[in-house]
């Protein structure tokens, strides 16, 4: 029995009918609406497949994906940018993985496509030392490379390569291959009159354009029977604000790439990568709207008359559903929602509700980015699969209890790093006590999750929540224990969650003004006493906090000065996401002091410019706010050890040092298996299967 077996007239698939019925694709039958669309991972080396990421593929089809798109940006030919650690098609050494991650997909009922792309000038030469390729010699302004310029006789060698890279995976089992031009790829790079500047049968008008897209598609239907699924992918609105091709004209092209009928599948989502804005659209994070790009892919459905998928934003079953029946699109991508929690459609189905993506994008898309493998900030089993909840989808979470002695284990503080130890050691067995200084749970994440459009946040800190209560945590709010209290209880094991607190810079004592936290200002806000004040935000942490400060302090009536001791303001924000930031910044009128740090003389605030050394007047400050890194709160664990040497104490998230979402949740996650079954390890770093 599959796992589509159990979904009919499962509480779900009555409450969201047309998402858990069937749909016909092509020749074959898709058995849900739910799609994983392809994403890069970075965890594949020299194109080369590897074993962590079919695990990671066949483990959403587990979970009751219908669709499973893999390996974004697969590439079809050497001359195409080897990045974000895609996946070689063209190299044979794939072959038995390729083969097995469609088998064992199959097993679980799903079907299974795979992207074939060219990235054209998208990408670099910096490890290849191979020039980059594309439909003219423009740059892209994310990579900045010149490419060299196909010709036609190269482009026809293309045609047979892409061919080529769909028969060697319909022969392989696969059930069908995804196209690409989406995010500025090579198909793309031809569509676009701003970036094609050819003047053969390639160049010019649009049929000419989209010619290079249209004979691909061909020589992939040639190639392989016609049972066999090809999909194209393709942005529905590049949202450039200046140049660029408008929807109407790729509506034309929609229209033009299908006119042979060679498509089966059209995959519609929103921006390009054209530029680092734009590209920050590929997977929106919490600046842009639920299911942004619905209505696009509804008007595509409509230009077009071929099956739509559309992905964009979609986590959860109400909003896939209204895509579903209002947009009027065929399929659904939930991928960062399966990221999140590849249960997901088994969850859903069982009216059980799945660890909720928070569309944060730092653990997945930002990590990517930044050239580093992707994760997900919330769930470790992605990097860590020995930490996935249910490790066979099959499996009951009785069947993961561990065998032997009850262990009790207390844990001290109830954020994100506690939380994840707690129920992850309740679940396995362990009789457990979390202790929490405040009267809720969450701790940091809770104020970050005060940042407007953070709503999914306290989805997150809810389903923490109710991970406690059916694991049986004894949740005990309010208390801040001595280490004798914590000794009473008589632990195996303590877990020491306590968090952190802030460091004060030397600048800090005696200032002409007071200085504040962040944190504090967002849990907070001071009012300003008449109109006309100014706060100086001095930030020397670069990511979220002094944003979000900011935001409060301005809401509330503060003139806003962001003093920072990096080259930009929100700094080390990732990629998809300090576009949104800066952007939000800049519209409430806030003011950016970029490589500075503050002094003062015990009257009067100074600036020191940390590029010439030299020192200028702050101008007006009636408050001064601070964002910096922090230091671990960690006295209780030194007191415990001290009283009773043999006890098993762990410190987890910020307690040990000062860090991330994901670093909590993982280590949360870690110390909890390992409180209950001792012989693994919890505080060392787990060895990355999949990086
Ligand atoms: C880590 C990551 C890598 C991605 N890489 C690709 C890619 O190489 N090619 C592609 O077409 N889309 C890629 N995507 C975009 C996804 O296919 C999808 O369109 C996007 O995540 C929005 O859908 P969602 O909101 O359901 O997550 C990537 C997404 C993520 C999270
Ligand atoms: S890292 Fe964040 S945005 Fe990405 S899948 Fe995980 S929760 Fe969602």
């Amino acid at each position: 029995m599959t796992v589509h077996e159990t979904f009919s007239g499962s509480p779900g698939a009555q409450r969201w009918p047309t998402l858990f019925s069937p749909f016909q694709v092509g020749k074959r039958t898709v058995l849900n609406r739910i799609v994983s669309t392809p994403h890069a991972t970075g965890w594949g080396h020299g194109g080369l497949l590897t074993r962590a990421e079919v695990d990671y593929q066949v483990r959403k089809a587990a979970g009751g994906t219908g669709l499973v798109m893999t390996f974004g940006s697969a590439a079809v030919d050497p001359t195409s940018a080897a990045s974000y650690g895609s996946i070689s098609l063209w190299d044979e050494r794939n072959d038995d993985l390729l083969r097995e991650l469609a088998e064992r997909v199959h097993e679980h009922g799903a079907l299974i496509m795979s992207q074939m792309t060219h990235m054209g000038r998208r990408g670099n030469s910096l490890l290849s030392g191979i020039p980059l390729k594309a439909a003219s010699d423009l740059p892209e302004e994310v990579h900045r490379e010149v490419p060299a310029v196909f010709t036609e006789d190269e482009l026809a060698v293309l045609f047979g390569r892409f061919g080529h890279a769909a028969r060697r995976l319909m022969d392989l089992g696969w059930d069908g291959a995804e196209v690409t031009s989406y995010g500025g790829h090579l198909i793309e790079q031809f569509f676009d009159p701003n970036i094609n500047t050819r003047t053969d049968r390639y160049g010019g008008s649009l049929e000419n354009r989209v010619r290079f897209g249209r004979e691909v598609l061909q020589a992939v239907r040639e190639s392989t029977s016609e049972d066999f699924l090809v999909g194209f992918r393709m942005t529905g609105d590049q949202m450039l604000p200046r140049g660029g091709m408008s929807p109407d004209e790729l509506v034309e092209v929609a229209q033009a790439i299908t006119a042979d009928g060679t498509v089966d599948l059209l995959s519609i989502s929103l921006g390009t990568g054209a530029t680092p804005r734009t590209t920050s659209i590929f997977v929106p994070g919490d600046a842009l709207p639920e299911n942004v790009a619905g209505a696009m892919g509804g008007r595509m459905k409509s230009a077009t008359d071929v099956p739509v998928l559309v992905a964009g934003r979609i986590l959860n079953p109400e909003v896939a559903e209204r895509a579903l029946t209002e947009n009027g699109v065929d399929l659904v991508a939930m991928t960062r929602a399966i990221i999140a929690d590849p249960d997901l459609p088994r969850k859903i189905a069982a009216g059980i509700t799945p660890r909720p993506c928070i569309s944060l994008n730092e653990g997945c898309i930002g990590r990517l980015y930044q050239g580093l493998p992707m994760w997900c900030s919330i769930n470790p089993g992605v990097r860590e699969p020995e930490l996935d909840l249910f490790p066979e989808a099959s499996k009951q979470p009785e069947a993961s209890k561990e065998e032997g002695p009850t262990r009790r284990i207390v844990v001290i503080g109830g954020g994100v790093a506690g939380a994840e130890a707690a129920y992850r050691a309740a679940e396995r067995g362990g009789e457990v006590v979390l202790l929490e200084r405040t009267e809720r749970l969450g701790g940091r994440a809770e104020l970050a999750g005060r940042r407007p459009g953070r709503e999914r946040w306290a989805l997150y800190l809810d389903w923490l929540e109710e991970q406690l209560k059916s694991s049986g945590v004894d949740v005990r709010l309010g208390i801040e224990p001595t280490v004798e209290d914590v000794l009473a209880l008589s632990p195996d094991v303590v877990v020491v969650a306590t968090g952190s607190v802030p460091r004060w810079p030397a600048w800090a004592a005696n200032a002409p003004t007071p200085v504040i936290d962040a944190d504090d200002v967002v849990a907070n806000t001071p009012q300003p006493e008449g109109p006309g004040k100014t706060v100086m935000l001095v930030d020397n942490e670069g990511g979220f906090v002094a944003p979000t400060a900011a935001e409060a302090l301005a809401s509330a009536g503060w003139s806003v000065r962001i003093a920072t001791r990096f080259t930009s303001v929100a700094a080390y924000v990732d990629p998809t996401q300090i576009w949104w930031v800066r952007r939000r910044l800049k519209q409430a009128g806030m003011e950016f002091v970029t490589s500075v740090t503050p002094e003062h003389d015990g009257s009067a605030w100074s600036l020191i410019d940390l590029e010439t050394d030299e020192t200028r007047p702050a101008g007006q400050v009636d408050l001064v706010v601070y964002a910096g890194p922090r230091r671990s709160l960690d006295e209780l664990s030194n007191g415990l050890t001290a009283a009773q040497p043999d006890l098993e104490v762990v410190k987890i998230g910020d307690a040990l040092a000062p860090r991330t979402l994901l670093d909590a949740a993982a280590e949360g996650a870690r110390a909890g298996a390992a409180s209950v079954k001792p012989d693994l390890p919890a505080e060392e770093t787990a060895s990355l299967s999949a990086g």
